[in-house]
């Protein structure tokens, strides 16, 4: 079988990658060139831990992977073209943007003359899927190819073993033929016994955008909670130990902190109310988690600052920029969403990210950053603990105090516990403690 992967982000270099381990010739296609030309020297775009080593052996060593600039050249002899392009919002609605989406599938009409088929990977409203088909059928016969949705959930940080090893695979499909297609394309996966959810279009396309809403929803929820906990003389951390344990509940996404972030969660939360809108359907439990999460920013921040009596021309340090841990990606990051509201009141930030301090900068100018956690905390009068990399779990506060006296710790991951810092002679302010 082979595959064309249209988009060469998170998503489509990943999903490339892992198909020719699976044994598949693929060919991956970006309209960047800069970036069809780092692949093309196994340079990753973007930090993803095992990303390069596969890059090497299935560019280098099988030479089952390859990269191109030109869809046009590449997806006319593929059996399978995913189109794994962005959908981000659109500024002022709300919606997906799917203008990418829609060039891809003009393209692909123009430039496919055997069967195929082509597959929404990417996240997008339903309905979607059915109108590439549309746009295609204006140049192709309907028997010569069809549309499948099937959606992605890998996560940023463990994005190879997620495709590898995922919890499910949800194909939706119009016919039994493409249906046999997909499923023999994930058979390396029927070892694992992975399930392999065979749907209409339509309920693949709203699987995706509900299984988002929700993780997003537990987020908002326990969030919420914690703000009570903080009021009452409860420690969310032990509301959600005991939440958790219930396997009706479970204990993934029940971390208080500052906020869902990322390329995922805010847009297709967004997405998802816009959609059902349109379809006055009532689904406003997502649109009180959206407004919560964007108010809980500026509350964390107004917190901060009357915490440590911050004022113009004060320094704060901020450790992890990144979204969340083992990935560069600071889309909808909430440090720098913070980092923002502080600079507005004249504040220094000084930070420091094990990976995301290039894209950060490209963000936010006004940045102080710095080698280590220890030199961005040096003359501060409180750290912010942003993004729970590991190597943030074990800081040697006793170091650190020596040059910023009557230091304040704001701990928005809850990664420490109060009593040790507090021994120390630190004050410490977790979420929901
Ligand atoms: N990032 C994630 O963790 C994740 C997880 C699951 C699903 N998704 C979804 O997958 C999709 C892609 O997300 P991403 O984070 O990989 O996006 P991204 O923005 O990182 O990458 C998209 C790529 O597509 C390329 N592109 C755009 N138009 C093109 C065209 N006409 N021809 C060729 N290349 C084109 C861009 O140059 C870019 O490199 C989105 O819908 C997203 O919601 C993302």
């Amino acid at each position: 079988m082979k595959l064309a992967i249209i988009g060469t982000g998170y998503v489509g270099l990943i999903t490339g990658a892992c198909f020719a381990e699976f044994g598949y010739q693929t060919v991956c296609i970006d309209k960047d060139e800069n970036r069809v030309n780092d692949l093309n020297n196994s340079k990753c775009p973007f930090y993803e831990p095992g990303i390069e080593d596969l890059l090497d052996k299935h560019l280098n060593k099988t030479k089952l992977l390859s990269f191109s600039n030109s869809l046009s050249a590449s997806i006319h002899d593929a059996d399978i073209i995913f189109i794994t392009v962005g959908t981000p919002t659109k500024r002022i609605e709300g919606e997906a943007d799917l203008s990418f989406v829609w060039n891809v599938a003009e393209e692909i009409s123009n430039n496919i003359n055997k069967y195929c088929i082509v597959v929404t990977k990417s996240t997008v409203p339903v309905g979607t899927t059915k109108e590439v088909k549309s746009i295609i059928a204006k140049k192709i016969n309907e028997k010569n190819f069809d549309v499948v949705s099937n959606p992605e959930f890998l996560r940023e940080g463990s994005a190879i073993n997620d495709f590898m090893r995922p919890d499910r695979v949800v194909i939706g499909c119009e016919n039994k033929k493409s249906e046999d297609i997909m499923k023999e394309l994930y058979r390396p996966l029927y070892l694992l016994e992975t399930p392999l959810i065979s749907t209409t279009v339509e309920s693949a396309e709203i699987t995706k955008y509900a299984s988002n809403s929700f993780l997003a929803t537990k987020i908002s929820f326990i969030n919420q909670v914690a703000d009570l906990c903080e009021k009452v003389g409860a420690d969310v951390q032990d509301v959600a130990k005991g939440m958790g344990i219930d396997k009706r509940i479970g204990n993934k996404f029940l971390h208080a902190g500052p906020g869902y972030g990322g390329s995922c969660f805010p847009k297709d939360v967004k997405a998802f109310i816009t959609t059902a809108q349109k379809h006055d359907v009532d689904l406003s439990i997502l649109s009180s988690v959206d407004t919560f999460n964007e108010n809980r920013i500026n509350k964390i921040s107004k917190k901060i600052i009357s915490k440590a009596n911050l004022n113009k021309g004060d320094y704060v340090s901020l450790l992890g920029l990144s979204f969340k841990p083992n990935t560069d990606d600071v889309r909808d990051s909430t440090s720098l969403k913070i980092t923002k509201l502080l600079q507005d009141r004249g504040i220094f930030v000084k930070a420091f990210d094990p990976e995301a301090m290039d894209n950060a900068k490209k963000e936010n100018t006004e940045l102080q950053l710095f080698d280590s956690a220890y030199e961005a905390c040096e003359d501060t009068k409180a750290i912010i603990i942003g993004t729970e990399w590991n190597e943030f779990r074990a800081l040697n506060f006793l170091k650190i105090q020596k040059s910023s006296k009557n230091l304040i710790i704001f701990d928005l991951r809850n990664i420490y516990n109060a009593k040790e810092i507090e021994e120390l002679g630190l004050q410490y302010f977790g979420t929901g403690k």
